[in-house]
């Protein structure tokens, strides 16, 4: 009964994600012509099978169709104490559609949070490479409010740039950012479609206090890129992508920073958070983690 349920669920959510695809003109907002999305059903019964399919195809059709046109709720999701978006009335009653996406993380990107926490300060220009779900662009926007700082943020998925407008936004920080659409260095593993993004060298990168980098497997060739020496650097090693942490350490020391923690996002991948301070700023640092 419950995968029949499923079963037909799957098939109005595909349904509704084709006909949104072509009537709606979701291709433009999205990037995806219908051979993409064919590849993409295809890959996905692949990896998930039919009922996680099904869920996604739910999903899709919910989140892409039907959600911009419920009524809000009046709360909100939180990721890490920062508001990302708000609730739909019908969220919590669409079984298939109550993604994690929607659920409150109280522990998202703990490691980059508490260290942008610790060592931004109000007058920092502040460079974010992997904007996500802009909750990081976001601490590091209040951590400036009071100052004459200001956040640069590089993202390369299309579907991410409008989550982190829409959390600057919500969180009333939106003019303290500015947000570039580029891949800086290379594409290891963006979240989604890159679209019209710039492919950029960190050669090109602006001048920044704070470099907070988190950009799935890229880290490394922006070490070697940088041209500038921030105060800072704030950096999420990838060893699953090719960005292990004994490089990024041995790149950060090459370029004359002490790294002050170090903190585990997921070891088993070889996954850490390193924060890492200029030499002739680690007195300064040194009781800040
Ligand atoms: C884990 S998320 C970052 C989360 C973010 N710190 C936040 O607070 O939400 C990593 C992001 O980096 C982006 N990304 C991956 N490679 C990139 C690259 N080479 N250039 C720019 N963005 C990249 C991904 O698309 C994804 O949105």
């Amino acid at each position: 009964m419950e995968t029949l349920k499923t079963g037909i669920l799957a098939v109005i959510g595909f349904a509704l994600g084709i006909a949104a695809e072509s009537a709606w003109g979701a291709s433009k907002t999205l990037s995806l012509n219908s051979r993409q999305i064919i590849d993409g059903v295809a890959d996905c019964l692949r990896n998930e099978g039919v009922v996680g399919t099904a869920k996604m195809g739910v999903q899709f059709g919910y989140e892409e169709l039907l959600r911009p046109f419920v009524p809000r709720s009046g709360e909100y999701v939180e990721y890490n104490g920062v508001k990302v978006d708000e609730r739909r009335v019908l969220d919590s009653f669409v079984p298939a559609a109550t993604i994690q996406k929607w659920e409150d993380k109280p522990e998202y990107e703990e490691p980059i949070v508490a260290a942008l926490r610790a060592h931004v300060e109000p007058d920092d220009n502040v460079l974010i490479l992997g904007g996500g779900a802009g909750v990081s662009a976001t601490v590091a926007a209040e951590s400036v409010a009071d100052g004459d700082g200001h956040v640069t943020v590089y993202e390369a998925a299309q579907r991410q740039l409008s989550n982190i407008d829409r959390t600057l936004e919500v969180n009333d920080v939106a003019d303290d950012v500015t947000v570039n659409h580029a891949i800086v260095e290379e594409d290891r593993n963006v979240f989604g479609v890159t679209g019209e993004a710039e492919a950029i060298s960190a050669e090109t990168l602006p001048e920044c206090d704070v470099l907070e980098m988190d950009c799935e497997g890229a880290e490394t060739a922006v070490l070697r890129n940088l041209q500038s020496d921030p105060r800072v650097i704030i950096v999420e090693t990838h060893g699953n992508l090719d960005a292990p942490t004994n490089e990024v350490q041995r790149l950060l020391a090459e370029r004359g920073y002490g790294v002050v923690a170090e903190r585990p996002g997921m070891p088993e991948q070889d996954i850490y958070i390193l924060t890492a301070v200029r030499e002739d700023a680690l007195p300064d640092a040194a009781a800040r983690r």
